[in-house]
């Protein structure tokens, strides 16, 4: 537990809270004092987030929810609402890395998945989102963007496309809705070690060399360092900050 309480009494949505950087992120907002709706499609490992959160004293709720689909998404707001009263902070966090391949060899059926759930699924969180914010005095919404969506990362042209799109689309809901208290931002991370790199190393054992190799800091991020600078976007510490994606990649996109 931390002695200062960053999102003490607010309520906090976080899709994709079932595995990696969503859960790490879920804890940590939790721990900061915040109750927490802990969304994702795999409701086994949602709950286990939600009972590692219980146990060390915090609040949480696990809602199944697809991001991709708006109803589900519709619930997983009002979820907030009914359970805790509001919404103060959305984290669009759940994506998925599509196939590794170039633009060439990219299948059509996959493309249109990664823009359906990386896109379409914060497209759908901010929509509901701002509803819920705005009825409850504003609010921040934070979306995971990525490196990818700065820069060209060969062979994630569906990702990347999508998540340059998440940064853009940050930019207006961060202009739209700037005079009613609304904040929106994006994180982009670099190379985090959560399940989803570890999937990619196992089908493409060669890259492992090339991830480890890719930000100037050593080694590759933890999900904490994504996590702490989601909970400085969450909170009242980065009061004046909208519009932005945050790189937190180890100074990848400073050379
Ligand atoms: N790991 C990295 O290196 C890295 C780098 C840059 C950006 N990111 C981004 O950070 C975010 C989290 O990534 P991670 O590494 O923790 O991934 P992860 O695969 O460990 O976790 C993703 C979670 O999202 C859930 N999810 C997938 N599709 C969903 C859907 N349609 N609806 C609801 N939930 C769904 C999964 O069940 C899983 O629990 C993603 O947006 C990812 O693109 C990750």
């Amino acid at each position: 537990m931390y002695t200062m309480q960053l999102v003490e009494n607010d309520v906090a949505v976080i899709t994709g809270a079932a595995s990696g950087i969503g859960r790490t992120t879920a804890k940590t907002f939790a721990d900061h004092g915040a109750s927490v709706v802990v969304a994702d499609v795999d409701a086994d490992a949602g709950a286990e987030t939600v009972a590692e959160i219980t146990d060390a004293g915090g609040d949480a709720t696990f809602v199944r929810t697809d991001v991709s689909d708006p109803d589900d998404v519709e619930a997983m707001i009002e979820t907030a609402v009914s359970e805790y009263g509001g919404l103060d902070v959305l984290y669009n966090n759940a994506a998925i890395e599509g196939p590794v391949a170039r633009l060439g060899e990219y299948d059509d059926d996959a493309f249109e998945q990664v823009i359906d759930v990386n896109l379409k699924g914060v497209w759908y969180g901010m929509k509901y989102g701002i509803d819920a914010m705005l009825a409850d005095d504003g609010g921040s919404i934070i979306s995971a963007s990525s490196i990818g969506g700065e820069v060209a990362v060969p062979q994630y042209g569906g990702y990347g496309a999508a998540k340059a799109a998440v940064s853009h689309l940050t930019k207006y809901a961060a202009i739209e809705y700037a005079e009613e208290g609304i904040r929106a931002n994006a994180v982009a991370p670099g190379i985090v070690r959560t399940d989803m790199i570890e999937r990619t190393i196992e089908e493409h054992p060669e890259m492992e060399e090339q991830f480890l190799n890719t930000e100037p800091m050593a080694g590759l991020a933890d999900p904490q360092e994504i996590a702490n600078a989601v909970l400085f976007l969450g909170s009242d510490l980065s009061s004046r900050v909208t519009g932005v994606t945050l790189p937190v990649e180890g100074g990848y996109l400073a050379q």
